[in-house]
């Protein structure tokens, strides 16, 4: 069929009249290769196409996972979605991601953990470039899965291992409830039941982590395109082929069954470098976000960057060590109305500080659902700020959260901790237990003064890091935060308070930027309504909306903190 971008005038018109009408078939992909709408914990691909049919399904270099495609509205431009697509097809392993408007077309492949833009054309050259477009992704071509003589290729089954979402706790590989869903198995799960997994389906095996961990050895599961296993049937009841227990099927799952004529032994593999990179100690970095000057959004970046960190599949704990308590409130902590019921108040970072022989982290740590995957979080409480003193005069008051924190380096990827706005006690041993540092300011003349006395701080800070054998405080830098988006102000202002940093206090600035937007507060206000009570239940930006420029800046700041702390 001859593609008219013209015909395209909305999303879902570049998805039907582009995606699906023209370009798969023309590619060689038959409807049972591709899927629509797949979800993979919080991603969610308009359509995955694989080359080959791969048993098993181990998501590493060679994923036979071979092409995501993404349809966007006419008027979007396709820069603003590129770091998605990076994501999709590095945490995926997927190789080719291509991305269209109707008016543009693009294909990126995946090179180690980047993308480049391997082909790029118009929406109306379509048709004439079309051969090259079926070289470069066509099915036939990105059939590789022949050479893989360890590998047995079979039809439409699909079970699929991450590497990625490695995890000790299963709660981070929280699926959405969806039919589309392929599950990911945490290669962790698996290793406790590593024996001959019989899985027989036509489609997509869908189970939930905690189901998998049940999983008993020999499983056989029978199951079609329209007729997903769910969870519960996973773990109680194995249905093998000839189960007389399992219902009658549809017509078209019968026609799905026949295909099949032996149930399929599918032995989940593991290459050796993902093997590899489950032996090697856990290397935690600690990032402390810290300025003195109040209210510059410290605690929004904190959680905020904490829950992009944890999308990114890091293993994330928050620490709380202002006695404002905002991040705790923040991380959806406080589920009282009255301090009566306060259940926080025995059981915080206070505790963690006071005592050298209790309360260690993992016992204070709650777990949060503000964001998913869950994190982490060392609550903290008004009564901080009555025990400075006492602890100040305390010998081992500053390195306690050192040791503490040792105790878990290999739960958790990254550790963040948020601060007071003061030079005091508690910004200290944040500070001291620290990597590295991120400066929220607002670029504005009080923030910059106050970082001469952050620098001072830093200094002495350094001095006694120096005494104890740590490592100076690296400062990723000064990040923009609550920026006015106001377009004369990026275009003129901005520029040049982000140049004076640099000259004026010597301190880098941070390429990305958090500017002021309605969702970011409006997210942390949410209440639920439990008996007769009103309860606070904030969500991270991302959780709340996830596709807005908001959650788009804290995934780039994740990204650039990743990248400087080489995570
Ligand atoms: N980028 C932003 N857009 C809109 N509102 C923001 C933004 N960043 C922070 N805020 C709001 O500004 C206020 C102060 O932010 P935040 O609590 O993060 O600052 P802080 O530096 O932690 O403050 P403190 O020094 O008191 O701990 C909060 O009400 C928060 O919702
Ligand atoms: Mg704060």
């Amino acid at each position: 069929m001859a593609f008219n971008p013209n015909n395209c005038r909305n999303e879902s018109e570049v998805e039907s009249k582009l995606i699906v009408s023209y370009l798969l078939p023309k590619l060689g992909y038959t409807p049972d290769t591709w899927h629509q709408e797949i979800a993979f914990g919080n991603i969610r691909l308009d359509f995955l196409s694989f080359a080959t049919q791969v048993i098993p399904i181990v998501l590493d270099a060679d994923s036979p996972m071979s092409l995501v495609m993404e349809a966007k509205h006419p008027k979007e431009n396709l820069d603003r979605h590129l770091r998605k697509l990076k994501r999709y097809l590095t945490s995926l392993s997927i190789r080719y991601g291509l991305i269209t408007n109707g008016k543009e077309l693009r294909i990126y492949a995946r090179i180690s953990n980047d993308i480049q833009l391997v082909f790029q054309c118009a929406g109306q050259d379509l048709e004439s470039r079309i051969d090259e477009i079926i070289a470069l992704i066509g099915r036939d071509n990105l059939n590789f899965g022949k050479d893989r003589d360890n590998l047995e290729l079979e039809d439409s089954k699909l079970n699929l291992v991450s590497p990625d979402l490695i995890s000790e706790n299963p709660d981070n590989l929280e699926v959405e409830e969806e039919d589309s869903q392929i599950n990911l198995v945490s290669p962790d799960l698996i290793s406790e039941n590593p024996d001959n997994l019989e899985v027989e389906d036509s489609q997509i095996n869908l189970a939930s982590p905690d189901s998998i961990s049940e999983i008993p050895d020999n499983l056989e599961v029978e199951d079609s395109q329209t007729n997903l296993v769910s969870p519960d049937s996973l773990s109680e009841t194995p249905v093998e082929s000839n189960n007389p227990a399992t219902p009658e099927p549809e017509q078209n799952q019968i026609l799905a069954i026949e295909k099949i004529a032996e149930p399929l032994s599918v032995n989940i593999e593991f290459k050796s470098d993902l093997i590899l990179s489950q032996a090697i100690p856990n290397n935690m970095k600690i990032i402390a976000v810290y300025h003195n000057k109040g209210g510059v959004g410290k605690t929004t970046t904190v959680v905020n960057l904490a829950a992009a960190l944890s999308k990114e599949g890091k293993r994330v704990l928050v620490i709380d060590l202002d006695s404002q308590a905002n991040t705790t409130f923040a991380t959806g902590l406080v589920k009282f109305e009255d301090e009566e019921q306060d259940d926080l108040k025995d059981c915080n970072i206070l505790q963690v500080l006071q005592s050298e022989d209790f309360y260690s982290i993992a016992e204070v740590a709650r777990e949060s659902n503000f964001c998913n995957p869950k994190i982490d979080v060392v609550p903290s409480h008004i009564d901080l700020m009555y025990y400075e003193t006492e602890l100040n005069q305390l010998d081992y008051s500053r390195m306690i959260l050192i040791q503490k924190l040792a105790e878990v380096e290999d739960k958790y990827d990254i550790v963040l901790i948020d601060t007071p706005p003061s030079l005091n006690f508690f910004a200290r041993v944040a500070l001291i237990a620290a990597d590295y540092l991120i400066i929220p300011s607002d670029l504005k003349p009080f923030a910059n003064q106050g970082l001469i006395n952050v620098k001072d701080f830093i200094k002495k800070v350094n001095g006694f890091k120096k005494q104890i054998g740590k490592k100076p405080l690296e400062i990723l830098g000064i990040l923009p935060c609550k920026i006015s988006p106001n377009l004369k102000f990026v275009q003129y202002s901005l520029p040049k308070r982000r140049e004076a940093i640099p000259k004026r206090y010597g301190l880098e600035i941070m390429d990305s930027v958090i500017y002021e937007r309605e969702d970011l507060a409006k997210c942390a206000e949410i209440f639920k309504i439990v008996g007769n009570m009103e309860i606070a239940d904030p969500i991270s930006v991302l959780d709340f909306k996830p596709d807005c420029t908001s959650s788009q800046e804290f995934e780039m700041l994740a990204e650039e903190v990743l990248v400087k702390i080489g995570k």
